[in-house]
């Protein structure tokens, strides 16, 4: 029996992380087979992953260029996605999140006229410039979905917000979670060797707002931190971004107690969270996480668009000032309490049924099962 296609586009790491539960789901479906299509927006941490969830992509677009522009990069990947999108022809195409893939993928699938699912719809901070450019992107990715899949009742009620159809709006949960148990499953090893009487956190940070001074202070402060505290070790895996690694290197990489590496891969990544007692992150997946993993997230930006962690009080705002920074780290060091008051393991973000949710929606959409077999929502 001929299965319809389903174009899965994935351009960096955390939209293969957020991706491999849905193209493992399809792959399994009796109807639905998936392309996978690898723009290559990321070209070593996209690999890790591809290699860790044993994902062979069908096409590889191969954008990336080093330190590259927003537009530059934008304008690749509509050349070569609209050549890739019409020889494949599928019956619907996949994004995931708010990337400049994801933005051009949802266009290119628009003159296509090929309807769009997004994955994790629904995010928003309402504010153009934080996250940027992904709040643009997401925003317009949702203009044109025909299917949202909300990980939440928060991000469903976002898109309520902006006159999306009700009916089109799924919450699936969110994938990560699906991605997270899949993967912790297998053993892994971490460059940090755990003992009872240091403290470890764990840090990454790549967003583009905090490019430039912010970096700096968030650096500074981690100097500040580890005077302070002789038992503190860091762990920090350097994003490739040369926009990051450089000053980073530069601040941090002499320090004796400061272990910088490379990207980890996502399993090793993993037992990074767990042999760490906090984290300092601006990054997207790692707020959704690390509440799942029961570890404190202090999140290095002014606003989120996954308030939920923050509400369930395991994720705490804390920008990029070192003061607050500081502050926000030396009470978790210090205080059992509220250590254990933020470390509860409780995830707001799925039961790891998200990809199921999502392909059961699919396989009613082209009546391949009737709609009373759409899995329920979260
Ligand atoms: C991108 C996404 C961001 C996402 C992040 C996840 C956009 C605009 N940004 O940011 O939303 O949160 O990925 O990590 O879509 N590089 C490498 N090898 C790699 C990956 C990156 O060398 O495997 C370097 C290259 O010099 C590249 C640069 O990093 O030009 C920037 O990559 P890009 O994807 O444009 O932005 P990110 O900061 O990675
Ligand atoms: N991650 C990883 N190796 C690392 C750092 C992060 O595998 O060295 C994973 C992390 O567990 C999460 C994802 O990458 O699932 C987050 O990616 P990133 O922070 O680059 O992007 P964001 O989520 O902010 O878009």
């Amino acid at each position: 029996m001929n299965k319809i296609k389903i174009a899965v586009v994935i351009g960096t790491r955390p939209e293969a992380i957020k991706m491999a539960p849905v193209v493992k789901a399809l792959e399994n479906s009796e109807h639905l087979a998936p392309i996978v299509v690898a723009t290559g927006q990321h070209r070593e941490m996209l690999d890790q992953v591809f290699d860790i969830f044993s994902i062979e992509p069908d096409f590889d677009l191969n954008v990336m260029r080093p330190n590259q522009t927003l537009p530059a990069l934008t304008a690749r990947l509509i050349t070569s996605l609209d050549e890739c999108i019409g020889q494949i022809q599928p019956a619907a195409i996949l994004v995931q999140g708010d990337t400049t893939s994801v933005l051009a993928a949802s266009m290119v699938a628009f003159y296509h006229r090929i309807p769009i699912g997004h994955v994790e719809a629904g995010l928003r901070t309402g504010d153009m410039d934080n996250p940027f450019p992904e709040e643009m992107n997401r925003v317009l990715a949702g203009r044109l979905a025909r299917w949202h899949f909300a990980p939440t009742v928060s991000s469903r009620n976002n898109l309520l917000i902006e006159g999306v159809a009700p009916d089109s709006i799924y919450v699936s949960g969110n994938t990560v979670i699906d991605a997270l148990f899949d993967a912790r499953r297998h053993p892994a090893k971490v460059p940090y060797q755990r003992s009872d009487k240091r403290r470890l956190m764990l840090v990454t940070t790549h967003r583009r707002e905090n490019f430039g001074a912010p970096l700096g202070d968030i650096c500074a402060a981690i100097i500040r931190l580890l005077e302070a505290n002789p038992y503190l070790d860091i762990l920090f895996p350097v994003h490739r971004n040369p926009n990051v690694s450089a000053p980073v290197r530069e601040a941090l990489g002499n320090h004796p107690r400061v272990t910088l590496c490379e990207p980890l891969d996502y399993l090793s990544f993993i037992a990074g969270m767990e042999a760490a007692d906090l984290i300092l992150s601006d990054s997207g997946g790692v707020q959704e996480e690390a509440p799942a993993l029961g570890k404190p997230v202090l999140v290095l930006r002014e606003e989120t668009e996954r308030p939920e962690a923050v509400s369930f009080g395991v994720a705490e705002l804390v920008g990029t000032n070192p003061d607050r920074i500081v502050r926000a780290v030396q009470k978790l060091l210090s205080d059992d309490s509220a250590y254990r008051a933020m470390a509860r393991g409780s995830s707001p973000y799925g039961d790891g049924k998200a990809a199921a949710r999502i392909i059961s929606v699919l396989e009613s959409a082209f009546q391949k099962i009737p709609e009373s077999e759409v899995l329920a929502p979260l």
